[in-house]
């Protein structure tokens, strides 16, 4: 094979040509001066020999010279191989000294190819040349050379200085050691030091950076500096070493960056979208809040109503039965009844609105009892529609040891149900339903509890667009046609996680389907039991006395009590009541009590009550949570609450099973 011996005193350059050579076919034989390149010539006689002319030692023209004078190495083909002569600057010396060729480095590598294969061919070399003296112009070429690299190198040199000077951006240059050699004037004005604060190490301290290694290389840091006029700022270092010509690090390049402006504008910008947040939430709570009230206080006054259309509903059929064949014929009396059926069903139906109502607004009274939500989750599941599997595909993930939450059992279950029979409307076309279940602990400042439980309910279907998405929660908004459903199912499932202390946000786009988050506190509590069935213990030669402002339902409870066998005491309000128990001469077993009353409410009674008739049991009626409620919204769990409306038999069932515990 041919070998060719490259002399260069640059391994990038040597690299480079080593890389062409041996894409042509050649053995490269590599030297790095001068001196080493004749040694390896006489031992290994390469087969050409190309060579770099500006070269510390001895340069291009005393290499060739020496290697020509050497018979043993005289006839070696020999290429000059510039990056900093022309052609045609070197040629009439290089020719003389025999030189077959001369490349300057800008050329192709297969213009190198070629020449040293054209040199191969080529070349006679007339074997050792006698020493003909041609130093003096050697030294006039390598001369006007240097002056022209001088030159150029001063223009270069105050093109950079001046670019330097001007930049706004600080500009550090180090040595290998992390030591400064050159600070900008940029530098000085960011940071507020002197330059010859800043040179040596001095700009490490500034910037609090540890001295670099020497291979330390390129990296990006972020600072904050107090700048001596009392300002702050941020500023952007960033470092890049600089390689040598041996690809070694020759020292870096800092670059200082003052950022100040386009950080704080970024931390305002966070800042106002934060605040825009959280008043837009504040304001959400606030509608919901209002929104919650009033169907609370509408709720109310309607239980009463309800309470009393209802009753005297049954109490016209119980009449009508009583009635029948004395007042009127079989066939009319079933007319007349199934008149009263049509007001007692609507008077239901109300009392079904109303009750959702009450759940938006978190007014409803409930017993908390600890509830395993896996279980809820599982029910609800296991009831949706069979033949719904053939376009929707459901999947659960519960996770095992998911903690228990305080909330009312059957309330849940409604609203888990109400939200996947969204998702099932959501999907007409078919698609996807997953439950999953999940413990969140360790983020109490965002759920105010230390654990809390994750419900999430995902769907494939419809969507929401922004504008659905801001009232889907809101109280009868569908987008059902009229009459297809009242709106109330997110409603209700948002008052249900909300009275159990907990959070339920939604997540939708149209197109993308819905996810629906709720959020509840695990509790810790031990289990409570439910309270045995009570017997029911006869009515007779038993007092209650009832205190109900609503005239209408205190007749209503008055007539249903008597008919049972009650002896019965009225008061329409809490004073009266009291009066009435200081003043009676006999027993009173129960007191059953509205809590809402003029003059003394529900609550004062219950309180006054045992130091006038100690362990006489008191049983609240109302329609409405609020007024039980302690300060953190909780009902308090040891008040029994009858809720209205209620019927004829919920009413006895509810005083039997108070006289049959104190009874027991
Ligand atoms: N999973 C869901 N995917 C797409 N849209 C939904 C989803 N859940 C609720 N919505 C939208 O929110 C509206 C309100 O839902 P909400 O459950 O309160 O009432 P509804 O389903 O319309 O009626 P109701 O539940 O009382 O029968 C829906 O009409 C629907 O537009
Ligand atoms: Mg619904």
């Amino acid at each position: 094979m041919t070998t060719v011996l490259v002399v260069d005193d640059r391994a990038t350059n040597r690299e480079v040509a080593r890389e062409t050579l041996g894409d042509g076919g050649y053995d490269v034989i590599e030297a790095a001066d001068g001196r080493q390149a004749l040694r390896l010539a006489k031992s290994l006689h390469p087969d050409v020999v190309l060579t770099d002319m500006l070269m510390p030692g001895i340069d291009g023209y005393q290499f060739a010279q020496e290697l020509r004078q050497d018979p043993e190495t005289g006839d070696i083909p020999l290429l000059f191989y510039t990056a900093n002569y022309s052609r045609d600057e070197v040629w009439p010396l290089a020719e003389a000294i025999g030189v077959s060729c001369v490349v300057e480095k800008t050329a192709t590598p297969q213009e190198l190819l070629d020449a040293i294969a054209e040199t191969l061919r080529e070349s006679h070399p007339a074997g050792p040349r006698p020493h003909r003296p041609q130093a003096a112009k050697h030294i006039d070429v390598l001369n006007a050379k240097l002056l022209e690299k001088a030159g150029a190198l001063d223009e270069s040199e105050a093109r950079f200085a001046a670019m330097a000077e001007a930049s706004p951006v600080g500009i550090i240059i180090t040595d290998r050691q992390g030591r400064a050699t050159y600070v900008n004037p940029g530098a000085c004005e960011i940071t507020g030091w002197r330059s010859d604060a800043l040179l040596g190490h001095g700009w490490l301290s500034c910037l609090r950076i540890e001295p670099p290694s020497p291979a330390a290389g390129s990296g990006r840091r972020d600072r904050r500096l107090a700048h001596p006029d009392g300002s702050h700022r941020r500023l952007t270092v960033l470092s890049r070493s600089i390689p040598d010509g041996d690809g070694a690090t020759a020292g870096s390049v800092v670059t200082i960056d003052d950022v100040t402006a386009m950080v704080e504008a970024e931390e305002r910008r966070r800042l106002d979208d934060r605040d825009r947040a959280a008043e837009a939430r504040r304001q959400a709570t606030a509608r919901f809040d209002s929104l919650a009230r009033l169907a609370g206080g509408v709720a109310h006054d309607f239980n009463n109503l309800l309470n009393i259309i209802l009753s005297f509903g049954d109490f016209i059929d119980e009449s009508l039965v009583d009635a029948e064949n004395l007042l009127f014929t079989a066939d009319r009396s079933a007319g007349i009844r199934q008149d009263v059926d049509r007001i007692r069903q609507a008077g239901r139906r109300a009392a079904e609105l109303t009750h959702q109502l009450l759940t938006f607004g978190g007014k409803e009274v409930i017993k908390p009892v600890l509830v395993d939500l896996n279980a809820v989750v599982r029910e609800v599941v296991d009831l949706l529609p069979a033949d719904l599997h053939r376009t929707i595909s459901v999947a659960t993930s519960l996770a095992a040891d998911l903690g228990a939450v305080k909330s009312d059992a059957v309330q849940l279950r409604q609203a888990l149900s109400s939200l996947t029979t969204n998702a099932i409307e959501a999907m007409i076309r078919g698609g996807h339903l997953d439950v999953t279940t999940e413990n969140l602990t360790g983020t109490p400042s965002l759920y105010g509890a230390e654990s809390v439980v994750h419900i999430r309910i995902t769907d494939t279907g419809d969507g929401m667009s922004p504008e659905v998405l801001d009232q889907a929660m809101e109280p009868f908004f569908t987008t059902k046609p009229r009459g297809a459903g009242p709106g109330l199912g997110l409603a209700t499932s948002y008052g249900i996680v909300r009275q159990s202390g907990g959070r339920l946000l939604l997540e939708s786009q149209p197109g993308r389907g819905t996810t629906v988050h709720i959020y509840l506190p695990s509790a810790r509590a031990v289990t409570t039991a439910s309270p045995p069935a009570a017997e029911r213990p006869g009515a007779a030669g038993r007092t209650i006395l009832v205190a109900e402002d609503e005239p209408g339902l205190r007749e209503v409870i008055l007539r249903i009590l008597r008919k049972d066998g009650y002896q019965v005491l009225a008061a329409a309000d809490g004073r009266e009541a009291v009066t009435i128990a200081q003043q009676h001469d006999g027993p009173i077993h129960a007191v059953l009590s509205d809590v809402v009353m003029p003059v003394m409410n529900g609550r004062e009674l219950a309180a006054a009550l045992p130091a006038i008739r100690p362990g006489v049991p008191v049983l609240f009626m109302s329609g409405y949570a609020e007024p039980l409620m302690n300060e953190q919204g909780l009902i308090e769990t040891d008040a029994t609450v009858l809720n209205k409306p209620f019927t004829r038999d919920e009413l006895l069932a509810a005083v039997a099973r108070m006289l049959a515990a104190v009874a027991g």
